[in-house]
């Protein structure tokens, strides 16, 4: 047990999806995975355990924003030894060409500042992706009906921006979403040596203001969690 994660040692895989939403760990568990079992509860951040293709695989929320992800990932990584992580979450659209449903495989993650910034000081270290696991989800995307987009995204410390100009740079710059976790993920994947991955559906859009109806979420979503599945094992 650690401070956040109930689970004993072993009953989590070394490859985790890890959504924001806990009732999207659980319904993402109970959709794909086969005896998928509850390893954690607490404050209600839930987490399964179950196999996909005969590979095990634990869902486990991270919160929503860098910080929360942090204690996660922290705690999977360094008391349970989970070295797949792949972020499975939601985010705004940026560019004109991606719409609504379409899913963003983050190649990087821009941030201005994140819980690892204090570390990094004036460097602007730049977090990327595991290139095996982004390969590997482009290579299923392709199989798929699923739109995808291949690039960088934002992750930004807040949903209610209160600074236009920042997220226009990003637009600017070609940066294709805006989410709230993954740059920290790729930085502690970095350094602690393990592998990640960030696989986005496209549920609101910045320049049109459409967003996803409720209704629609789950086919979206769903096919963001076959592709983060089939990149971990192709
Ligand atoms: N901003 C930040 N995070 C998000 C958004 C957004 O517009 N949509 C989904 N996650």
């Amino acid at each position: 047990m650690t401070t956040h994660i109930g689970a004993q040692v072993g009953e989590i895989a070394e490859t985790v999806l890890m959504p924001g939403d806990p009732y999207r760990a659980k319904w993402a568990a109970e959709t794909f995975l086969k005896d998928a079992k509850i390893v954690n509860e607490v404050r209600g951040m839930l987490g399964f355990t179950g196999t996909w293709n005969g590979n095990r695989v634990t869902i486990q929320g991270s919160g929503m924003g860098m910080p929360s992800l942090s204690i996660y990932a922290n705690e999977l990584i360094s008391a349970y030894g989970a070295k797949t992580l792949i972020r499975i979450g939601s985010c705004g659209g940026m560019q004109p060409h991606v719409g609504i449903r379409d899913v963003i495989i983050a190649m990087t993650a821009t941030t201005i500042t994140s819980p690892s910034s204090g570390i990094f000081r004036e460097m602007n270290f730049a977090p990327c992706a595991d290139w095996s696991l982004l390969q590997a989800a482009v290579n299923a995307a392709q199989t798929m009906d699923t739109k995808t987009h291949v690039g960088g995204i934002y992750s930004s410390d807040v949903f209610y921006a209160e600074r236009p100009d920042l997220d226009e740079q990003m637009v600017r710059h070609g940066v294709l979403g805006v989410e709230m976790e993954a740059a920290e993920l790729y930085i502690l994947a970095a350094r602690h040596k393990c592998r990640a991955l960030a696989v986005l559906t496209v549920s609101d859009h910045l320049q049109t203001g459409e967003a996803l109806p409720a209704s629609e979420r789950e086919q979206s979503f769903g096919d963001m969690v076959e592709i983060a599945l089939k990149a971990a094992f192709p």
